[in-house]
């Protein structure tokens, strides 16, 4: 079957700039595992779908704002994370947890701003859910439910696994030369592991195509029709998010640190969450450390892969947790820069007018997945 995906799609500014408006920021993204954000005043940045955006912790409670200042467009914070009041460091203007100018230095002196002007000075505002420990905003002006975007089932998994996570976090930052959707795409594609993956991952996991016929089926059905009630969008949406046990890993590693962490399930599986649009879950040691993958869009072909690494969350402290965090990060790094380079290729390939892809029968769920952006971006269904 052929791809109804142009090339253009993946390489042309426009293209993503619209992407951008019509199919990313209606939706739930997400921002960072919670566990960063801890502390009071704990905060992170992130660019979602082009918005710069603080998430704050004030006395326990976090809040999500559009991270500039309201006097001269200062970013108020400028680390990706860190500890620190939401105070900008260009002329000292404080803020309260409702995005409120709360202080402002010299305004009787210097400012004399009139109090009407000061009581509607307020930060914009975006809603904020966490699932677990998995942080979330939406900037869309009216934003969809987060259970419409998500089942239940996604929801509960999400929840319970990521409640498993340690509070220790190591974050690296891989910026890449391609489009995020060749991401989503490579995650949904159970074959080029054996082949990509020969020497690294499918040593442990041997990935199998999941020929589901049924499934195959619908997704043909739904790749030539698509859904004719914006409800049936909604429910393919949903099941583009899932996870959980994968396939079994060949031998079950174990070390000694295992000892010191609450185990997630104890299945001595390959753990995978897809979370669509661009954050993936894994767990390549049956449930006792995690990786989570953050592929954010920069451009039509760039995306940061923001990735953070952590172990199930710890019974006792034990003095080399920093080091099988970095042991972890080595480990993954292998088989993350074998797909970033094959990614990276078919990005360079990419030119406008160029072949479309082929998809198999296996890659139902790349069809569906298809099927649906194209809807968005055609005007077909909107949000
Ligand atoms: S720009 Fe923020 S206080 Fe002046
Ligand atoms: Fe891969």
């Amino acid at each position: 079957m052929r791809s109804t995906i142009p090339a253009e799609a993946y390489i042309d500014e426009t293209w993503f700039a619209r992407e951008q408006q019509l199919l990313m920021r209606p939706l739930w993204q997400f921002v960072a595992p919670r566990m960063l954000l801890a502390k009071h005043n704990a905060f992170v940045t992130r660019n979602i779908c082009g918005i710069e955006v603080v998430v704050q912790n004030f006395q326990g409670e976090l809040k999500a704002f559009e991270n500039i200042c309201l006097h001269r467009q200062n970013p108020l914070q400028q680390q990706p994370q860190g500890i620190r009041p939401l105070v900008c460091s260009y002329h000292g203007w404080g803020y309260d947890s409702e995005g409120r100018v709360e202080n402002i230095p010299f305004q009787d002196t210097a400012y004399r701003l009139p109090s009407q002007e000061r009581e509607c000075l307020k930060l914009r505002r975006f809603p904020l859910e966490c699932i677990g420990n998995l942080v979330f905003v939406n900037v869309a002006p009216n934003s969809l439910k987060l259970d419409e975007q998500f089942s239940m089932e996604a929801l509960s998994s999400l929840r319970s696994a990521s409640e498993h996570f340690d509070s220790e976090v190591l974050i690296a930052i891989l910026p890449t030369k391609l489009n995020w959707k060749l991401a989503y795409e490579n995650l949904r594609d159970s074959l080029h592991p054996r082949y990509l993956h020969q020497q690294s991952v499918y040593q442990q996991v041997k990935f199998q195509v999941q020929m589901d016929e049924e499934a195959v089926k619908s997704a043909k059905h739904y790749h030539a029709n698509g859904s004719a009630e914006h409800e049936m969008h909604l429910v393919h949406l949903r099941e583009f998010s899932n996870g959980g046990l994968n396939e079994p890993l060949v031998q079950m590693p174990r070390y000694a640190w295992h000892d010191n962490v609450e185990r997630y399930g104890s299945d001595d599986w390959y753990l995978n969450w897809l979370v669509f649009p661009n954050l993936h879950i894994a767990s390549g040691s049956g449930g006792y450390s995690f990786i989570i993958e953050h592929h954010q869009p920069v451009s039509a072909a760039r995306t940061d892969l923001i990735i953070y690494y952590i172990t199930a969350r710890k019974t006792r402290r034990y003095p080399t947790s920093a080091a099988v965090l970095l042991a972890h990060l080595e480990g993954a790094e292998k088989v993350l820069r074998e797909d970033i380079s094959v990614m990276e290729r078919v990005q360079a390939a990419l030119k406008p007018g160029a072949p479309r892809a082929t998809l198999g029968d296996f890659e139902f769920g790349n069809m569906a997945v298809e099927r649906w952006y194209m809807d968005v971006m055609e005007g077909r269904h909107a949000f």
